[in-house]
């Protein structure tokens, strides 16, 4: 099977920004505490943080983190993990049904940031909480001194402030499990309200609020335009989330999963753009995707599910899936989804970073190590420079049972005007075929190939396991050669490739 893609840097799409290769801590399961913050380990620094897991972070490649939830946030009271640790109270988690016992909290979290090199996106609680909780926090963390919160902050050991720029409206507020869960016109009004408080008191923040947990759900579409009719002027960005897993056995359908988020993000963007064309508004909303990833949801509700009134764990082992081959060919899928948006996705966070559906485990008292998926962010993260292309691909394609009829092949390319690098980013969905791709570069120029990354296996449900930590690792691709203007390449079924080029 062969397909033909061309690559010109004068058709653009966007910035690639960093914010695209974001992350996500939430207090869920063992992420925070015996994840990133385990004080008996051996690799443990002053604060109990694992510096073996902030190397992997660093690794990774991750800009901003977004925090501390998720579902959590929407019964968290962020004084609750401030001052004093001895002194901070050990709450019920009602989202995870677990003991929060708020050791970590957001002083100790935002060292934990200066150490990997991240920024902090911070989420408030919209569900259980209003406005004045949002502008309390809001003033605790941006007003420099003189005021009773900020003072508290100095008080509590931080002189600086924590300047967070970019702010989360509440969290998945159309979900029905959403605790504080309310109606789109509710919580536009709510949103709209909190926005306009905080800009008060903080003009230059980012605002997020809360779009649909999934394009599936019931109210999607609605709900965007009716929150956007209440918040337009209000927030810079709309969130969107989206979690893919094989299901029943269809692998192919799985592995165009990116069709699912291509048409996701399009119609987002095409409904922001109808709430500002009602409104005669030339301002634009951006997406911030701010949960994505392979998750075995289906899983989550049949083993992992904590119930029981005397039964509130401390950082109990939940959503810990162990992803395959075929699983990190839809994640580097999904990240070319993301970058093919780069004019509209201004901001992304991949959810989530330690041991929750996460690209790094660890074992207590033991190791930490890079699950497959690992290696798409790293390396996208580091090659994806510049300004996304515009690609000109011709693929055959195939039917699924999801999606229709979808292309074999999807790619996106980078082109960095001031370094002169470009790279390109490949997967073949197919589950039997190799495709030798050709690719026109000659727009580019005289270049060579820097580097070359194949993520593919004979088991495409091969893993990393504590037990065998090394087993899935990307591969230099033997195959990629360039002659007369044309880059060609074979790329194994169910792969996943990466090329740089200088
Ligand atoms: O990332 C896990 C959970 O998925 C988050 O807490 C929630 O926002 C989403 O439903």
């Amino acid at each position: 099977t062969s397909a033909r893609l061309t690559i010109d840097p004068h058709f653009t799409i966007g910035p690639v920004r960093r914010k695209l290769f974001g992350g996500f801590v939430e207090h869920l399961g063992r992420h925070v505490y015996d994840g990133i913050h385990e004080p008996t380990h051996e690799t443990a620094d002053a604060e109990g943080f694992r510096t073996d897991v902030i190397d992997l972070v660093k690794e990774l490649g991750v800009d901003t983190i977004r925090y501390p939830g998720g579902n959590f946030v929407s019964g968290f009271r962020w004084e609750d993990s401030v001052g004093p640790v001895a002194e901070r109270p050990r709450r019920l988690d009602l989202a995870w049904h677990s003991t929060e016992t708020n050791q970590v909290g957001l002083h100790e979290f935002s060292s934990w940031l200066e150490k990997v090199g991240s920024d902090l996106m911070m989420a408030v609680n919209l569900g259980t909480r209003g406005t004045l909780e949002a502008i309390d926090l809001l003033e605790y963390s941006n007003i420099r001194g003189g005021t009773a919160l900020s003072e508290r902050r100095i008080a509590n050991g931080r002189t600086e402030p924590f300047d967070i720029r970019m702010w989360c409206l509440g969290n998945e507020m159309d979900g029905p499990w959403q605790l504080g869960h309310r109606s789109a016109d509710d919580y536009g009004k709510i949103a709209s309200q909190a926005a306009k408080g905080m800009r008060q008191l903080d003009p230059d923040i980012q605002l997020v609020v809360c779009g649909s947990s999934s394009a599936h759900m019931p109210t999607f579409g609605e709900w965007e335009r009716v929150v956007l009719t209440h918040t337009y002027d209000d927030v810079d960005l709309i969130s969107c989330h989206a979690y893919y897993e094989e299901r029943g056995g269809d692998l192919g359908s799985f592995l165009a999963s990116a069709v699912d988020m291509d048409a996701f993000i399009e119609t987002v963007v095409a409904t922001a753009d109808h709430v500002g064309a009602v409104r005669g508004s030339t301002k634009r909303i951006d997406i911030s995707f701010d949960e994505w990833n392979v998750w075995y949801i289906e899983r989550f509700h049949g083993v992992d599910k904590i119930s029981g009134i005397d039964n509130w764990p401390v950082a109990p082992r939940l959503l810990e899936d162990v992803y395959s081959v075929a699983d990190a060919v839809v994640f580097g899928n999904l990240m070319i989804s993301l970058i093919k948006h780069a004019d509209r996705v201004a901001s992304a966070s991949l959810a989530q970073l330690v041991n929750v559906i996460a690209p790094i485990m660890t074992e207590p008292g033991g190791p930490a190590w890079r699950q497959t998926t690992f290696f798409p962010f790293s390396i996208t993260s580091r090659l994806a420079q510049g300004t996304a292309l515009q690609l000109k691909l011709d693929a055959p394609t195939y039917t699924t049972a999801a999606y229709g009829e979808v292309p074999l092949v999807d790619a996106v390319a980078t082109h960095d005007a001031e370094t002169g690098r470009s790279a390109v980013f490949l997967v073949n969905r197919s589950t039997t075929e190799p495709v030798t791709l050709t690719i026109d570069i000659a727009a580019l120029g005289d270049v060579a190939i820097a580097e070359t990354h194949t993520l593919s296996d004979d088991d495409v449900y091969a893993k990393n396991t504590l037990d065998d930590r090394e087993r899935v690792a990307p591969k230099p691709n033997a195959s990629a050669a360039i002659a007369g203007g044309e880059l060609t390449v074979t790329l194994p079924p169910v792969s996943w490739t990466a090329i740089a080029l200088a």
